[in-house]
């Protein structure tokens, strides 16, 4: 099945669509090898232009224009869509298509999971189930009629509320569905199949009562309980921090198996991947905890952010997921720790989108064009999108950027919008041009902010010279400086502010616009020289260059009043650190460090969560873009070697905390689950010892752990250590848990993650190994290829080939998930000569077996 490069859809050939659809009704007659679908829509025109819907896959049994059926003769049809050359002003469709959920392992437009019905549009899934014209500037109101056999599937879902139901006759009942708030097409929902709910209500700020329902698998109701309390406290959260309330008398989420991303906010009737609803302290972790109250956070306000307001096109993607992504990072800001979220938003924006950004892949927040638009749902458009959210409140103050978004909400309530839209509504209440800002969103790559510092003690003046430079990125060979909101203090050296001249206690906002900027203070007469604290709480996603030796960093560390820059010096030292290790491969690791670092994990022990971050060593995917060529297996020996001397230095508080029983009863909330971090990070360090001793010490751990997080804290130290205990721990695990297929996902995923491409192609092998569910693909092939880069990248290529056969495999069946993992390959040409040729030869041998267009739009940009 060669296919050619995907031709790309641009930006610039945007126009609205001639018609509107006020009113739409469906008739589903579900059957899992043939369901029927029929589509009743009113249909008006706006403007000139032909009349074209879009179809994919679906078979045509009758078409209708204002009740007379069409002839061949008066529509023409192809692989994608349907034109009727000639309609009237005004009039009414109807179309009957079959369509067949049990074949589509694509997992877009309707599929069965588990037996169920279930549905995914976003972003062209739609066109998967009938005719239409699928593109989120056309809305309109959905009236929805399920039938089905009533045994097989009791529970009929759609989207808004439910009106009539009943019995019919062949043991088959229907179930209608109103939604009162036009919308478009990529947001429409179905699920149908025999769930067990966990049901609850809620109040709004209006007074107005909503019916809440988590729909799970039978007889998992009550790992649904955590969804439930986390989608209230969202709802609260929104109403307080934004104004913006619930507004349909259902809010329903259900949860799925197969699914290809976390989750999908479809209007009123939010489908969740399964592994982002279900929790039990016995079978889930503190970190899945806290993923399913951001997640849940995250499809509850797109309610507002994307259903509301929605994109005018898919250009405009980051229009809603940027800012979304920022609303459920604030949501868990201030339901957790703020410091610690920081810093975890933080380290994934390096790890994923950095990368992204400095490779083949790298485009700008809003793109000029696309090939493949499920390619589009990238960390950049995601991460970056919210951190230039984020950096607009600094830029503009939090005053202003909360006008602002009223503004945005009473402005543009129900219409499908663009990035200049919602800039417009800062730009009213700035008052300033935010044109330049704009730029953020057009331009690819991390802008470099180089900090240097000039102090004159005569006069107590310090002057900071800044200047900044975007690295080119695929088609945009030149750049043009961006606004950089830098938060700064100047410190006194022992944890204060020293005064300035025009620092509010000693702090500020530079805002750096141009591509060089020098910025002086005044400081009292007499002063010391202060130590500068630069982009504090990361206000700006830009990568610092700062000429400090160690001595300075580590003056700075001990000296720093903000929690992120304080974790962030350290992750700077740790990094020149592990480089030094990798060219002195002789030389013993820096007791200083070692002993500072050790130190600040004590010091900090009343913040458990802030402790366990500050062991965490810079990981291996963040090293890479430190140098070119890269060699991950060397970077690897370092970093261990580091890890294991951090180890030593605090083994015995290791020792001290892990006999210190867990928090008891369980409790998933911040205060239990920082406890349990640093517990989890003292295990991690245990491990890092690397002794038989340790191994042992694990797996006693290991037998007892009292629940998940600390269970899979124990195996993930143990898997690195060969022996007895790590293979009794691996089995005991697995006979524990086999049946939920979540724990059996961590299980995969904690040993491709850490071993070998021998490791992880045997994993692969697994008889539970399943090529038709996107978590169990993952759990070894992005494990292995995303979180283990001295594993994946090996010299002996067996890494990229291992990777390369399970995307051949998947992509027949599963396009968009083959494309998401052939993304692992994007740091190919940063690789050393050796591994770089192979990475090479699979992505050439993919490209050249053919592929789908989703996959042929990364192997090409990967390989140009
Ligand atoms: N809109 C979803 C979110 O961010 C993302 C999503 C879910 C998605 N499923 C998808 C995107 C399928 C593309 C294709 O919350
Ligand atoms: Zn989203």
């Amino acid at each position: 099945m060669r296919t050619d490069t995907p031709v790309s859809v641009k930006l610039e050939n945007y126009s609205p669509y001639p018609f509107e659809i006020e009113h739409v009704s469906m008739d589903f007659s579900l059957e899992p090898d043939a369901t029927r679908v029929r589509t009743k829509m009113q249909v008006k025109r706006l403007r000139p232009g032909a009349f074209v819907l879009d179809g994919v896959g679906l078979t045509l049994n009758s078409i209708a224009l204002d009740g007379t059926t069409l002839s061949e003769a008066a529509y023409q049809k192809d692989e994608e869509t349907l034109t009727i050359a000639s309609v009237p002003d005004a009039f009414t469709l109807e179309t009957d298509v079959t369509i067949n959920p049990s074949k589509n392992t694509a997992l877009s437009g309707l599929y069965m999971s588990a037996g169920r019905f279930c549905s995914q549009c976003e972003a062209t899934g739609f066109r998967r189930i009938t005719y239409w014209p699928d593109r989120p500037d056309v809305m309109s109101r959905f009236h929805v009629r399920i039938d089905a056999d009533k045994a097989k599937y009791p529970i009929l879902l759609s989207n808004g509320t439910p009106g009539e139901a009943g019995a019919l006759s062949d043991g088959r009942h229907f179930a209608e569905w109103d939604d009162p708030h036009p919308k478009p097409s990529y947001l429409f929902a179905l699920c149908a199949g025999d769930y067990d709910v966990w049901r609850d209500t809620f109040t709004t700020m209006n007074g107005d009562h909503v019916d809440l329902g988590v729909y799970v698998d039978k007889g998992q109701a009550d790992r649904a309980e955590w969804a439930m309390e986390s989608l209230k406290a969202a709802m609260v959260w929104d109403e307080k921090r934004f104004g913006r309330a619930y507004d349909l008398g259902v809010f329903n989420i259900v949860a799925v198996r197969d699914f290809n991303f976390g989750a999908m906010e479809n209007k009123g009737l939010n489908i969740f991947n399964s592994a982002y609803v279900l929790a039990r302290e016995d079978s889930a972790t503190d970190a899945d905890f806290e993923a399913i109250e951001s997640i849940v956070g995250h499809e509850y306000f797109h309610n507002w952010t994307g259903n509301r307001i929605t994109c005018r096109d898919w250009f405009q993607l980051c229009l809603k997921e940027g800012l979304t992504v920022f609303r459920d990072q604030e949501f868990s800001a201030d339901l957790r720790s703020r410091p610690v979220q920081r810093i975890k938003d933080v380290m994934r924006l390096r790890a994923r989108q950095f990368a992204e950004d400095a490779g083949p892949l790298a485009h700008p927040v809003r793109p000029q064009a696309y090939g493949s638009i499920d390619n589009l749902y990238t960390a950049t458009v995601y991460e970056k999108g919210a951190e230039l959210i984020r950096a607009l409140t600094v830029f503009i103050g939090d005053e202003a950027f909360n006008r602002g978004m009223q503004i945005y909400f009473d402005e543009y309530d129900g219409t499908a919008s663009t990035i200049e839209d919602f800039y417009a509504c800062f730009e009213k209440a700035s008052g300033r041009d935010l044109s330049q800002f704009r730029r953020w969103y057009a331009q690819a790559g991390t802008p470099e902010v180089t900090v240097k510092e000039r102090w004159d003690g005569d006069s107590a003046t310090l002057t900071i010279d800044l200047a900044q430079e975007t690295p080119v990125t695929p088609k945009q060979p030149t750049k043009q400086p961006v606004p950089i909101p830098l938060r700064a203090a100047l410190l006194d050296g022992k944890g204060a502010h020293a005064e300035a001249e025009g620092w509010d206690k000693g702090e500020t906002v530079i805002r750096l616009e141009d591509d060089r900027q020098s910025v002086t203070v005044q400081l009292p007469a007499g002063s010391k020289r202060p130590l500068l604290s630069i982009n504090r709480h990361f206000s700006a996603p830009v990568r610092i260059k700062r000429a400090l030796s160690n001595t300075d960093l580590l003056a700075l560390a001990a000296a720093e009043t903000d929690a992120f820059n304080t974790w962030d010096n350290f992750q700077t030292l740790a990094k020149t650190e592990i480089f030094r290790l990798l060219d002195e491969p002789q030389s013993p690791p820096d007791e200083a460090l070692v002993d500072a670092l050790a130190e600040a994990v004590r010091a900090n022990s009343d913040d458990p969560a802030f402790a366990a971050l500050l062991t965490v060593l810079p990981d291996i995917g963040e090293l890479f873009q430190e140098r070119e060529p890269v060699d991950p297996a060397g970077l690897n020996v370092a970093r261990k070697r580091l890890r294991q001397a951090l180890a030593e230095a605090l083994a015995a508080d290791a020792e001290r905390l892990l006999e210190a029983p867990s928090p008891a009863p369980f409790k998933p909330n911040a205060e239990q689950a920082g406890i349990r971090a640093q517990r989890t990070a003292m295990i991690g360090l245990t491990g890092a010892l690397d002794t038989s001793e340790a191994a042992d010490r694990l797996k006693a751990l290991f037998d007892k752990a009292p629940n998940m997080t600390e269970s899979l804290a124990c195996l993930r130290a143990l898997v690195t250590l060969p022996g007895k205990p790590r293979d009794e721990a691996i089995e005991t695990f697995y006979q524990r848990w086999k049946d939920n297929p979540l724990v059996i996902d961590k299980w995969f995923a904690v040993q491709a993650g850490q071993g070998t491409a021998e490791d992880a192609r045997r994993l692969s092998q697994h008889p539970d190994y399943d090529l038709s569910n996107p978590n169990r693909v993952r759990s070894v092939a992005a494990a292995f290829s995303m979180t283990n880069l001295a594993g994946f990248h090996a010299p002996d290529g067996e890494g990229h080939k291992v990777i390369g056969d399970i995307i051949a495999r998947v992509d027949p069946l599963n396009p968009a998930l083959a494309a998401r993992l052939l993304t692992s390959f994007e740091q190919w040409k940063k690789l050393e000569p050796v591994a770089q040729a192979s990475a090479k030869r699979v992505l050439e041998e993919l490209r050249d077996q053919g592929l789908s267009k989703n996959a042929m739009d990364i192997v090409s940009r990967a390989l140009d």
